[in-house]
């Protein structure tokens, strides 16, 4: 079945952004003109996603006001809610009715991508294979213990990489992976490798089934990761490793990165920034 379903957690309170998001949630907060949010919802459409389940908190109403008038001809954006803040895997759960008996995406909104090749080469995957199938990227060692960490076993080289996206800049078995172990947030000491999950998935709807069954773990919390181990284990998870532009925008010094690096981009204002930046620093 084609993966045609999204769902954004955007439950969290946003407490790195006080007092920002005393009001607006950090979901809302502008990359200059427009939402974080629709940046990924951007995404998804542009990968062919045409409907969008945001997760989202009854504290934070604005993010309902801002869905209401976020579906397009080619998407419809609706809402669901997570009472209690029990983590990741807890807040895909609540959307199990809403997305019903299909496969489906997740896209964690605290990571904005260059474009949306990523998400297109995942669900190309998953049509192809029919198996869970993650984004991924190599980072420092250093870096491990801030992500899901997987160990892979080998490069999928049956063929299932002709209808993935061309957009993977390279070849593309060698960015194929079969994932054996997965583990959230290691100290680097059992640290599995250097590759960590990034905040694009593509799962079968069996993954809700798993969630139901895992336990609380890091934090107190119902971990994705605990349910994609276990996918693992049975040898149904995938994934790609990428080295897409991503902006990190879960931090605020992410989220400025991310409003001067993407509006430089842009062809209406990027020029001027850009001069404007030029003289700041030209002693
Ligand atoms: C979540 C996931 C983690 C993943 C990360 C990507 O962690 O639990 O496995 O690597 O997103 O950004 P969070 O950053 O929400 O703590």
């Amino acid at each position: 079945m084609a993966v045609r379903t999204v769902v954004i957690p955007a439950a969290g309170m946003g407490t790195r952004f006080l007092p920002a998001t005393r009001v607006t949630p950090k979901e809302l907060l502008p990359i200059y003109d427009t939402p974080a949010i629709q940046f990924v919802i951007d995404e998804a459409t542009a990968a062919g996603i045409e409907r969008v389940i945001i997760v989202t908190s009854r504290s934070k109403p604005s993010i309902e006001a801002y869905a209401s008038s976020a579906s397009t001809a080619k998407v419809a954006v609706c809402v669901v809610y997570q009472d209690s803040p029990l983590g990741l895997g807890h807040a895909i759960s609540c959307a199990r009715n809403a997305v019903g008996h299909e496969p489906f995406a997740v896209m964690l909104p605290d990571e904005i991508m260059g474009d949306s090749s990523l998400m297109k080469s995942l669900i190309a995957l998953y049509d192809r294979t029919g198996t869970s199938s993650i984004g991924l990227k190599k980072v420092p060692a250093s870096e491990v213990s801030s992500y899901g960490n997987v160990r892979t076993v080998e490069m999928l080289s049956d063929g299932a990489t002709e209808l993935i996206s061309k957009s993977v800049s390279k070849p593309v078995s060698e960015n194929l992976v079969s994932i054996s172990q997965v583990i959230e947030k290691p100290k680097l000491s059992e640290a599995v490798s250097d590759i960590v999950i990034i905040g694009r998935y593509v799962l079968a709807p069996s993954v809700f089934d798993h969630l139901a069954t895992i336990k609380p773990s890091l934090n107190g919390e119902f971990q994705l990761t605990d349910a994609l181990a276990l996918l693992a284990n049975e040898n149904q998870l995938v994934g790609i490793v990428s080295d897409i532009t991503r902006y990190d925008t879960g931090t605020p010094m992410g989220l400025l990165r991310a409003v001067i690096e993407i509006a430089l981009g842009r062809k209406d204002i990027g020029p001027q920034l850009q001069t404007w930046l030029e003289n700041k620093f030209r002693n």
